[in-house]
């Protein structure tokens, strides 16, 4: 198979055949990343420009009612120092936030962390405050008439990660409580619900193959997300996965670029776990086709509490240290971060 061709008629088509990502995934070397990434890059400029959307992350708490077995505050940890912050504590972050030009706030956190009312009141309280504001939910799996609920009271976004679209697989990484087909319900719940959704995976977790990936891309392109949260898997050192080896940060990068090409308008984030992968992660990860970042709006006292994996980056800064260095690393690439709401643009 011509590789060069096959990313050619992923430019041309959006898709491909299962065993057709497959083989660019297996077959990936640094020229045909590069290739990738040229096309990726040119394609999100024809969309968005050189502008890359900020999302202001708040970490909400980290009290966790699951056990996933890569997770740093799942809910065996033992070490892991409990927090939960207040309704007035995620409120004056907004409030931080929006003066230093973020128009969107990511409320995240571990499964269970607030009752159903208490999202609703704090989403409520957001929107009333910002009303130019979009609101983006990251809190895990609920039933069908909570999450319409949440949309009700006005959240526009919920980030669930799909963590692996083979079943397999998902029973690998979580424990029996813990179910492929709830997480998927959940996805296309949240879709027909009307708010805008993101899926995404970890590079490099446990047992994960070049196959399991393949099946990821084949999900994003049939699921058709308006947003992909990726990042390398990084081991933790609490949890039963602890030895496990960290993902590639190169094989990141080059899925970036597929995802860009499966979904031209994606909105794709340059994570954190990118940037802790590799100190130049996130540069690299817009100059192949990433379109967003993530600066962290949690107060700085919990920061190193919400350990999802072992040094993560961005634990000592203040939200406006972060933000500047962002935008400062942004620049050095030829790229602005803008004031905007950064919804995604229809085609
Ligand atoms: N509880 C919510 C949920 O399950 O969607 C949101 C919080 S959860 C900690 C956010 C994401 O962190 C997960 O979807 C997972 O992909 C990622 N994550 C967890 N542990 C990780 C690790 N060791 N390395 C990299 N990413 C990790
Ligand atoms: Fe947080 Fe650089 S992005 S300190």
């Amino acid at each position: 198979m011509n590789l060069y061709a096959l990313i050619d008629r992923l430019c041309a088509e959006h898709r491909l055949e299962l065993c057709e990502y497959e083989a660019l995934i297996s077959g990936r070397t640094a020229e045909l990343s590069d290739y990738a990434a040229k096309h990726a890059d040119r394609v999100r400029r024809e969309i968005y420009g050189n502008r890359v959307f900020v999302r202001g992350l708040i970490e909400v708490g980290n009290y966790c009612r699951n056990d996933c077995y890569y997770c740093g505050i799942r809910k065996s940890n033992q070490s892991c120092e409990r927090y939960l912050l207040s309704d007035d504590d995620i409120l004056s972050c907004c409030r931080e936030g929006y003066s230093l030009g973020f128009r969107t706030f990511v409320l995240q956190g571990g499964e269970g962390i607030f009752p159903l009312e208490r999202t609703l009141s704090i989403v409520r309280r957001i929107k009333a405050d910002f009303p130019d504001c979009a609101v983006t939910l990251s809190l895990g799996e609920y039933d069908t008439e909570d999450y319409r609920e949440m949309r009700k009271a006005g959240a526009d976004r919920y980030l669930l990660r799909h963590e692996t679209a083979d079943r397999e697989h998902y029973e690998k990484l979580h424990p029996r409580e813990m179910s492929f087909e709830n997480r998927m319900r959940c996805l296309y719940d949240l879709k027909k619900l009307g708010f805008q959704v993101g899926c995404g995976f970890m590079v490099g977790s446990p047992y994960q193959t070049d196959g399991c990936l393949s099946k990821d891309l084949k999900f994003i392109e049939t699921f058709s997300p308006q947003m992909c949260g990726i990042g390398p898997y990084l081991p933790q050192k609490d949890t039963p996965f602890a030895e496990f080896q960290k993902g590639s940060a190169d094989k990141t990068v080059y899925l970036l670029s597929l995802i860009r090409l499966i979904k031209p308008n994606i909105l794709l984030p340059a994570t954190t776990a990118l940037g802790t992968a590799d100190s130049k992660g996130r540069e690299r990860g817009i100059l192949a086709g990433a379109n967003v970042v993530m600066p962290n709006l949690s107060p700085v006292s919990v920061r190193k509490k919400y350990a999802l994996y072992d040094d993560k980056i961005c634990t000592s800064d203040e939200s406006a240290q972060c933000k500047n260095c962002l935008s400062a690393r942004m620049k050095s690439i030829g790229f602005e971060v803008v004031t905007d709401r950064g919804d995604i643009k229809e085609q």
